[in-house]
């Protein structure tokens, strides 16, 4: 009895490796252009949806229309500006010709500049806002710009070639994997940490569908900050046990009419799951015996400055 019950196991797992389609051996990274034409007949929304998200735009060529920043008072001057880093949702920062970072980043809400390092953006930041970048050769082409299709499916120069009955094999397919590995994919950039070697402070040639942490040691942080909701989802026992992992609550393509790319509202986001024992928020925080600050979600009390650590309930006050 206790054999079968093993063997039994064994197929299953045996099974779902079959089933996962993994990064495929010796392809090259493309650009997204052929995606966007290809796929426009059978994924309409993810390509309206993707060229418009913060992921496409993670990196730009330095327009009026990109720059956020007010230079009447700046660290710098605009023409030293080749490149930007992000569409400036919080933060905007530039790079100069050598590819190191201007020293000063622009704060849009608060309408300041913020001091920055001038630090080397090839070994401290590129590998986050590009696609298929080698920091070993510096060379950063128009394709590679931002966070593209590839990134997170795999490089496609075997797929964008392949015979139909092919397709699927040479190509990676993110809701194939585990959750934990699923989760990895959107952790290869938001995490907070180095490269293996300490060199960088990205991973750099981490396969999807593999373990991030032979490529990247992460740093575990214990403070608020940015670009680290992979970290903190480590540390987030409940959620990360039960999988409940990124693609749960955020569209990875951005076809979503919600702020951060989330499926719904963030209230109606968390009571996906939650229904049985939160009827609704009004409902849930009078059981626990607080007032609902006004204009307050789910995520007022259990994401705290926006961590993703969903353990720690801090309510407001006053
Ligand atoms: C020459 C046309 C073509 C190009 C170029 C192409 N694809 Fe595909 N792709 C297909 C076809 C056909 C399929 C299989 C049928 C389907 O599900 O749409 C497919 C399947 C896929 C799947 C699996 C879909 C599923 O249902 O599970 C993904 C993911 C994918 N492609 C992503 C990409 C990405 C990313 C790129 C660009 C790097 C790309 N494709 C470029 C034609 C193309
Ligand atoms: C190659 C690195 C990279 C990968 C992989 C990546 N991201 Fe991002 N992500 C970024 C960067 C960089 C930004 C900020 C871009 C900007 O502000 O212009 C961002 C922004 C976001 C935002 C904010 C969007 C908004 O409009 O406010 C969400 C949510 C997000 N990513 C979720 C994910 C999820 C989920 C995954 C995995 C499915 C993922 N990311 C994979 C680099 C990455
Ligand atoms: C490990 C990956 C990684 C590295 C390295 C990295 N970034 Fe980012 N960056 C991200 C992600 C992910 C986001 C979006 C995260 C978020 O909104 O919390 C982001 C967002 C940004 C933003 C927009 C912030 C906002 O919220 O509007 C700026 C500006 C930025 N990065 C600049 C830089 C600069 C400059 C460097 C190098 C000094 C750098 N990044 C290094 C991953 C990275
Ligand atoms: C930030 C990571 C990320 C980026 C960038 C991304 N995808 Fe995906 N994609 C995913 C994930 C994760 C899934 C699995 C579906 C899910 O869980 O929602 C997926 C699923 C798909 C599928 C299968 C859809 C289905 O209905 O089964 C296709 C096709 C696809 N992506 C194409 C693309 C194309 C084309 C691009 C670029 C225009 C792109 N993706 C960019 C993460 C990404
Ligand atoms: C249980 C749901 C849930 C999961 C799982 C989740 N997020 Fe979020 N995320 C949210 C909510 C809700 C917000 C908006 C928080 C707020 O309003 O303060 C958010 C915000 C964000 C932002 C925007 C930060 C900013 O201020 O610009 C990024 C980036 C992000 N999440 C990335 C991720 C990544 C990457 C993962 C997986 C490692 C992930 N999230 C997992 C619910 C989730
Ligand atoms: C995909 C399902 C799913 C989604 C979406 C989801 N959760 Fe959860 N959540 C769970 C599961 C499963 C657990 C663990 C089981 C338990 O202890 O009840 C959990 C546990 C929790 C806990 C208790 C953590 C602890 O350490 O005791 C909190 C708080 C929580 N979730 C808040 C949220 C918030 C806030 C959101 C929305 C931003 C959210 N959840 C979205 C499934 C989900
Ligand atoms: C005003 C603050 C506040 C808001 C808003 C809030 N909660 Fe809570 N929540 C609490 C407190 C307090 C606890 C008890 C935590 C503890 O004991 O550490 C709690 C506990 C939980 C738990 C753990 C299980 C339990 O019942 O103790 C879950 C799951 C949860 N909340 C989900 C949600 C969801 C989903 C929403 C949005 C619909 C939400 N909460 C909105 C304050 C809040």
């Amino acid at each position: 009895m206790k054999l079968t019950r093993v063997v039994a196991v064994t197929a299953t797992v045996a099974l779902l490796a079959v089933a996962a389609h993994s990064q495929v051996d010796g392809a090259t990274y493309t650009g997204n252009r052929l995606c966007l034409v290809c796929h426009r007949a059978n994924h309409a929304k993810i390509v309206t949806a993707y060229p418009k998200t913060a992921h496409a735009r993670a990196i730009l060529k330095p327009t009026d229309e990109v720059i956020k920043a007010d230079f009447t008072n700046a660290p710098f001057t605009k023409d030293k500006i080749t490149l930007v880093l992000a569409t400036g949702r919080h933060e905007q920062a530039y790079l100069d010709a050598d590819l190191k970072v201007l020293p000063g980043v622009w704060d849009v809400d608060a309408k300041k500049w913020l001091p920055h390092e001038p630090v080397d953006a090839v070994t401290e930041c590129l590998g986050c806002h590009t696609t298929g970048f080698n920091p070993e050769t510096r060379e950063l082409k128009d394709s590679m710009f931002g966070v593209g299709c590839e990134r997170c499916h795999g490089p496609a120069s075997k797929h964008n070639t392949a015979k139909k009955e092919d397709r699927k094999s040479t190509i990676a397919i993110p809701s194939s994997f585990t959750p934990a590995l699923q989760a990895a994919s959107c952790g290869q950039c938001h995490s907070l940490g180095r490269s293996k070697d300490g060199k960088l402070a990205y991973p750099h040639g981490y396969r999807l569908n593999t373990d991030l942490a032979e490529v990247f040691t992460d740093a575990r942080p214990t403070k608020p900050g940015r670009n680290q909701q992979y970290s903190e989802m480590l540390q987030s026992p409940k959620h990360w046990q039960a999988g409940v992992v990124c693609e749960k609550c955020h569209d990875p393509h951005g076809d979503t009419a919600q702020p951060y790319q989330l499926v719904l509202p963030i209230n109606e986001t968390c009571l996906q799951c939650h229904k049985t024992t939160v009827p609704s928020i009004e409902e849930h925080v009078k059981a626990k015996k607080h007032a609902l600050p006004a204009g307050a979600t789910c995520a007022t009390c259990h994401m705290p400055d926006g961590r993703h650590l969903f353990d720690k309930t801090i309510v407001p006050q006053g």
